[in-house]
């Protein structure tokens, strides 16, 4: 075992949360800033950068094919734009890291490259699918290839990317976005249609760079050649960090705890109308915009919850929330069905296997799906040692866990965490979870 994958948390159980708490930048956004920033022309400050590893990577890559980016400060960027033709090919493989995002969202910045790239990651990122973002490609004029659909990826692309119609088959942001971005340097206007919403931060994004794009219903049209003009950007705080602390407040609160700044685009906070419907209070203050994000102060007050059906058509705007979800719906009364919810078998870890499996190590009497989870919630329940699969949103979830448990939870393999959530520990310490690296 390598030293990072014996990197475990050590809780104690129980604890009370309180405080006003600030959460880092929003992953999403900050791949797609530096993305962005690099195709553009000027320069595009970047402030709430979240530097976790995830983003790292992508900055790194970026770095291999000549952007040249600068780092003022503490969360602030500066992404010099190469422009529409300015990228070089690198010399080495571009490593993703542990970052889905990066990968397939670079597959479509690299579709209108005339050279060669190759896109390697960690033994997570290797074993995803990237062939939905390959076949689309592969229809605009990219050459592309995968190993049995997976990682490493080798490609080619081409100045002569054609537009393309086509209809998602899955609802994947990611995919979405690997087109968006092949298709800006694409000739001809390219059509899009999602079978159910996604999140919308390219769409976004892209008008704040002056790119028109058009949205018809499920259907999202940009025509190819349209320059993007650095524009500065403000990440708002990651609603999927700041989701860990919304669960933990509503088991255990001892008085409204506050989170700062947190994004509230609508694509994304499927978790808010879940946890309403189970009867949490969440209140949301201060709501502004900025670079077209909507953002928010969240207060949340500690409330009995009920488990629920949860509605097939909020699986993809929650997507990223649902390990800690399962921990509230472990923690409320009666039964909880996630239905529809197949993509969380190709996460950074099987997601529904991997909560299936901790919930049983706690005592949670549950049912594994095919494409989601049944469970029956307790008011208390055991510890023990929970394997976190390397999974990031995994080992937050448990830790939160420990609020409700009777006896120390030991869970392992938590270096990932680093990926999104840098300075958890320190966070969830003075939030008052007891938390500790073991
Ligand atoms: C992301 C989209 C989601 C999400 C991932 C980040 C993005 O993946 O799970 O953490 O930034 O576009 P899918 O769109 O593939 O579901």
């Amino acid at each position: 075992m390598t030293a990072a994958a014996a990197a475990r948390y050590h809780l104690a159980p129980g604890g009370r949360i309180a405080g006003t708490l600030t959460v880092p930048g929003d992953k999403s956004i900050s791949h797609r800033a530096l993305m962005l920033g690099a195709l553009a022309q000027g320069v595009t400050h970047i402030s709430g950068f979240l530097a976790g590893e995830d983003c790292l990577a992508t900055a790194r890559a970026l770095q291999a094919l000549g952007v040249r980016i600068e780092w003022p400060g503490t969360g602030e960027v500066r992404v010099h734009g190469a422009g529409a033709r300015g990228l070089t090919a690198s010399g080495v493989p571009l490593d993703m890291g542990n970052a889905g995002t990066a990968m397939r969202l670079m597959m479509g910045v690299l579709a209108a490259e005339p050279f060669e790239s190759t896109l390697v990651g960690d033994d997570s990122l290797m074993r995803r699918p990237m062939e939905r973002v390959a076949v689309p490609l592969r229809l605009m004029g990219a050459e592309i290839l995968t190993q049995d659909g997976h990682a490493p990826v080798r490609m080619r692309g081409t100045r002569a990317l054609r537009a393309l119609e086509y209809a998602l088959p899955v609802a994947s942001a990611q995919v979405k976005s690997a087109i968006l971005l092949a298709a800006l340097r694409a000739h001809g206007c390219t059509r899009l249609t999602e079978p159910a919403p996604s999140r919308d931060h390219t769409e976004r994004m892209l008008r704040t760079f002056g790119v028109q794009v058009r949205q018809s219903g499920a259907t999202i049209s940009l025509e190819g050649g349209q320059p993007l003009k650095a524009a500065p950007l403000e990440v708002p705080a990651d609603f999927s960090s700041a989701a860990f602390f919304i669960v933990a407040a509503c088991l255990a609160a001892k008085e409204p705890v506050l989170i700062r700044n947190v994004g509230i685009n609508p694509t994304r906070t499927g978790l808010l109308e879940i946890l309403r419907a189970m009867g949490a209070d969440i209140r949301v203050h201060a709501p502004a915009v900025q670079a077209s994000e909507p953002r928010a102060d969240l207060e949340v007050r500690m409330s009995g919850l009920r488990g629920i059906e949860v509605p097939e058509a909020l699986v993809p705007l929650s997507i990223d929330e649902f390990p800690v979800l399962f921990v509230a719906a472990a923690c409320a009364s009666g039964e909880t069905l996630v239905r529809g919810a197949q993509e969380l078998r190709v996460k950074e870890s099987d997601r529904l296997a991997a909560m299936a499996a901790g919930l049983t190590v706690l005592g949670i009497e549950n049912r594994l799906l095919p494409d989601g989870l049944w469970l029956r919630g307790a008011t208390s329940f055991s510890g023990g040692t929970i394997d976190s699969r390397g999974d990031h949103r995994i080992a937050m979830a448990f830790a939160v866990a420990a609020l409700r448990a009777r006896e120390p939870l030991e869970i392992l393999d938590v270096a990932n965490v680093a990926t999104s959530f840098p300075g958890f520990l320190d966070t969830a310490q003075a939030a008052g979870l007891q938390i500790r690296l073991a």
